[in-house]
């Protein structure tokens, strides 16, 4: 089949997962092209928490000063709020996203990045123009139609929307970054598990000054507990900041087996006005959207030549805030395989490993980001909103937590501990940072996975055990202040070794990997003594780092054979 237009990786799909696969192709020299089906980016804010594990890929890809100068920084984020209205009363704080001081040591010792505040409509044109700018071709109004795939590559039909007309694509690979309601995963056959349309949500994009309302406990989620929010969509009414403090986006559930929502600007506005719990200030609706709270994952994400990434592989509600960052980390893990096995310098079967490395972790965000959801019903049993639905009632019950009785004790307990509970939302340090991957693209070495002392989901564990990400350490070389992760990534293989690691200097010759050694008088300085407290090897052993920054082999010293030991290593990685 003669095909009009000819490319390495066709990627469809403009979203977080498509702009940062087309970002780190063109970063590494592949040659892509995007088509995305409408006139334009993300018009709507959509995801926003964007936690250290991606702004670790945005600083490898050299953006991440870029996101910064746009996202809400930390300490703007973290003080949530529960109430019975913005204006009303407050029923508790939580310090989320590790601005409680003891998390904030957690969150800087773990990574040189910090968690920021993106949203999507932000997001993306930093991601899609810098992979213009670096290469990719791009054509909106682009519909994926079909894929046809043999031997050699994959054929896809498109339709441009503005012209009417269909062509083909022909690429050695294509993504299908095509969001929650993904057509490649479907023509492709992946297999899915779990439920779409668990419950409703509304998002209602507006401008208000709520600065009187906020300002003076910043933060980027505002929970809002009144009659019904409780029905559908994510558990209670939020407030959500897009920018400080002046543009907000409100979460609304409704019951998914009623009548979908009339989505008018009076609606909305009625809604707004509940939630503040102010009629006297200023509201412009800016849009309103109904959209579900899925519960599902794809078992695997390949099929031949074809992968898919994101939410069309993993579909579940905002809780816990790892859509979009998910997204961006699959195509992390995809982008330097396809240049590798592109540029000759693997062998196919690396590509496989994408499926087996980020499947685990789709099916666990999934599953927290849903269970976070059913966890927040502590929060209404503690303050007695389950057992009636009468508003005097409720007010009642919830007014009855101030009264000197050993009951409001209880009460008061209760209400405390569910809202500390909702650390495993909003504080999963774990979950963001302890991805562990098990694949041929990754050596063994013998030793069992180290537990981490501290509670897996909510706590980092830094190791070096092959399949973590690479330990973050500050080191130092020429007056500047580096992070171990800055040696690694950028596309390619790199060697960490230290004093008495020579031979695998030596070792590493005429191998694609860069070698590293921190040591003091070597190429960088262990500046805090910091790299050798977590580096889980001796001075002399090695660790090679894949790009992606995961470790996939380490030594604790040196073999009789260091070369034959490097070569076997990166052959077996590379699936030559
Ligand atoms: P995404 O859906 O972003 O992108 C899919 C892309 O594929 C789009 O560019 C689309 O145009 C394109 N496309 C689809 N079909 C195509 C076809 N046939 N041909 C060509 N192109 C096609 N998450 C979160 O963490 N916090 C939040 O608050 C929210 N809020 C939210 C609100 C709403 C209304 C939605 C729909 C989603 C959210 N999310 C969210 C989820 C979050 O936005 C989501 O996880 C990421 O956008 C996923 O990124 P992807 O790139 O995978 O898909």
């Amino acid at each position: 089949m003669v095909a009009d237009v000819e490319t390495e990786v066709l990627i469809v799909g403009s979203g977080p997962a498509g702009g940062a696969a087309a970002l780190l192709l063109s970063t590494y020299g592949v040659r892509n092209l995007v088509v995305t089906k409408y006139g334009r980016l993300s018009d709507t804010p959509r995801a926003h928490i964007t936690n250290q594990r991606t702004m670790e890929v945005l600083r490898d890809a050299g953006i991440e000063d870029q996101v910064i100068a746009q996202a809400t920084p930390q300490h703007l984020m973290g003080d949530t709020v529960f109430c019975s209205s913005l204006a009303g009363e407050e029923l508790g704080r939580l310090h989320t996203w590790y601005t409680h001081p003891s998390r904030r040591a957690d969150h800087d010792l773990a990574s040189p990045s910090s968690i920021c505040d993106m949203p999507q409509h932000l997001m993306e044109p930093v991601l899609v123009e810098n992979a213009i700018a670096r290469g990719t071709s791009f054509r909106y109004e682009t519909e994926y139609l079909s894929l046809e795939q043999d031997a050699d590559g994959v054929t896809a039909t498109v339709r441009d929307r503005l012209r009417g007309d269909e062509y083909r694509i022909r690429a050695k690979y294509l993504i299908g970054a095509d969001g929650g309601r993904s057509k490649v995963a479907e023509d492709i056959g992946l297999p899915m598990v779990g439920k779409m349309g668990v419950a409703g949500s509304i998002n209602i994009v507006f401008e208000a000054d709520l600065t009187e309302y906020t300002a003076y406990r910043p933060s980027t989620l505002y929970w809002v507990l009144q009659t019904g929010s409780d029905v559908g969509g994510i558990g209670m009414g939020l407030v959500r900041c897009v920018r400080p403090w002046h543009e907000w986006l409100i979460v609304w559930g409704y019951d998914i087996d009623g009548e979908p929502p009339d989505l008018t600007e009076a609606y909305a506005r009625r809604i707004a006005h509940h939630l503040i719990g102010d009629e006297s200030v200023p509201v412009t609706i800016k849009s309103s959207s109904a959209w579900t709270v899925n519960h599902m994952y794809a078992e695997t994400y390949q099929k031949g030549r074809v992968f898919c990434a994101g939410d069309a592989v993993h579909r579940h509600p905002p809780s816990n805030g790892l859509g979009s960052n998910t997204s961006i980390q699959d195509a992390y893990n995809l982008a330097w395989k396809l240049a590798m096995v592109l540029r000759g310098e693997a062998g196919p079967g690396l590509l496989e490993t994408y499926s087996a490395e980020r499947a685990p972790v789709g099916r666990q965000i999934v599953d927290r980001a849903n269970r976070s959801i059913g966890e927040t019903t502590r929060i209404f049993e503690a303050l007695g909103l389950l057992s009636t639905g009468d508003p005097d009632q409720l007010r009642a019950n919830m007014a009855a937590r101030k009264l000197p009785t050993p009951e409001a004790e209880k009460q008061r307990q209760a209400l405390r501990e569910a809202i500390a509970f909702k650390d495993y939302e909003f504080n999963t340090h774990g979950v963001e940072l302890n991805q562990r991957y098990a694949s041929s693209a990754v050596l063994a070495d013998g030793t069992p996975m180290p537990a981490n002392p501290r509670d897996d989901e909510l706590y980092h564990h830094a190791t070096t055990w092959p399949g973590a990400k690479l330990p973050h350490a500050w080191v130092g070389r020429d007056r500047t202040r580096l992070s171990t992760l800055d040696l690694g990534g950028q596309g390619r293989f790199t060697l960490v070794t230290g004093i008495g690691g020579e031979s695998w200097r030596a070792a590493a010759e005429g191998l694609p990997v860069t070698v590293v050694s921190i040591g003091p008088g070597a190429d960088y300085e262990d500046l805090y003594g910091d790299w050798a407290r977590l580096r889980e090897i001796g001075d002399a052993g090695c660790l090679l780092v894949r790009p992606d920054n995961h470790v996939c082999f380490r030594s604790e010293g040196v073999p009789a054979d260091p070369g034959a030991v490097l070569r076997d290593a990166l052959r077996r990685v590379l699936s030559r």
